[in-house]
């Protein structure tokens, strides 16, 4: 694993922008593994305002998203496809055919896991993965449990990533209680992870995924083992690790 240390979330949306720009540069035709959640959208608004400026061209892009709400239609605002389409899709020249989003209003939802694995598959795998960590060090929806799930699958929200996701809903009963997320096979066939967090809250999760077993109970620690893995911080997130771990920015 390889860890930078920025200044501020706006360095750390800056270099992460950074990164899936060289990316796509070297690759145009990229496959692009993309996260929801507050810590990616600086990031998605330094990829806009490049693509606009046209250091980035997104037109043989493909995507694909860590997960979706099981059973919120498309439509609702905190559905991720909006999220995806709000911050990022509508705004870059990418051909919507290459949007990958599970479809979590599917009526088969095992049909569904299993032909988001297969597109994966299909595609390639994917070049860069972008990820974000819960309180909990979960990454995509894989939550603190027992064993890691290789494939795409239907989960039970944790009551802490429930509580931490009411901020974007009006009511806690509100917030779906399960999703269709990747699973941490999928992680490791990424050739490269780019796992970013910011925030003093990130800190225990970021040491535990740095230091700690890995064990299924910290799902992003099993990140120690990818070969390509590159965490970028900010300095509250970072707050718990040593200095001779991580190079600044
Ligand atoms: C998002 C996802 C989640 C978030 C995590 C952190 O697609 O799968 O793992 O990355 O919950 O969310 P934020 O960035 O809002 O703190």
């Amino acid at each position: 694993m390889r860890i930078i240390v920025c200044e501020n979330y706006e360095e750390v949306s800056k270099k992460a922008a950074q990164m899936i720009l060289s990316q796509v540069t070297l690759k145009p035709n990229s496959v692009l593994g993309l996260a929801t959640g507050s810590t990616p959208v600086g990031m998605y608004k330094n990829l806009i305002q490049m693509n606009k400026e046209r250091y980035i061209d997104f037109s043989e892009v493909k995507t694909f998203n860590l997960d979706e709400y099981y059973n919120l239609p498309r439509t609702n605002e905190e559905s991720y496809y909006h999220f995806m389409y709000e911050n990022l899709f509508n705004h870059i020249n990418i051909n919507s055919e290459n949007v990958n989003i599970p479809n979590g209003m599917a009526e088969d939802i095992e049909a569904e896991c299993a032909r988001y694995d297969e597109a994966i598959k299909e595609s390639g795998g994917i070049d860069i993965q972008v990820l974000g960590i819960g309180n909990n060090a979960h990454i995509r929806f894989n939550e603190p449990t027992v064993n890691f799930e290789k494939g795409t699958h239907l989960v039970e929200l944790d009551e802490s990533t429930i509580q931490a996701n009411s901020r974007f809903f009006d009511d806690i009963d509100d917030v779906p209680k399960k999703a269709i997320t990747m699973g941490v096979g999928a992680i490791f066939k990424s050739k490269k992870i780019m796992l970013l967090a910011c925030g003093e809250n990130k800190a225990e999760a970021i040491y535990n995924t740095v230091y700690g077993k890995v064990i299924p109970e910290v799902p992003a620690s099993i990140l120690q083992f990818h070969n390509d893995t590159i965490i970028i911080l900010d300095k509250a997130a970072a707050k718990l690790l040593k200095k001779e771990d991580y190079k600044t920015a």
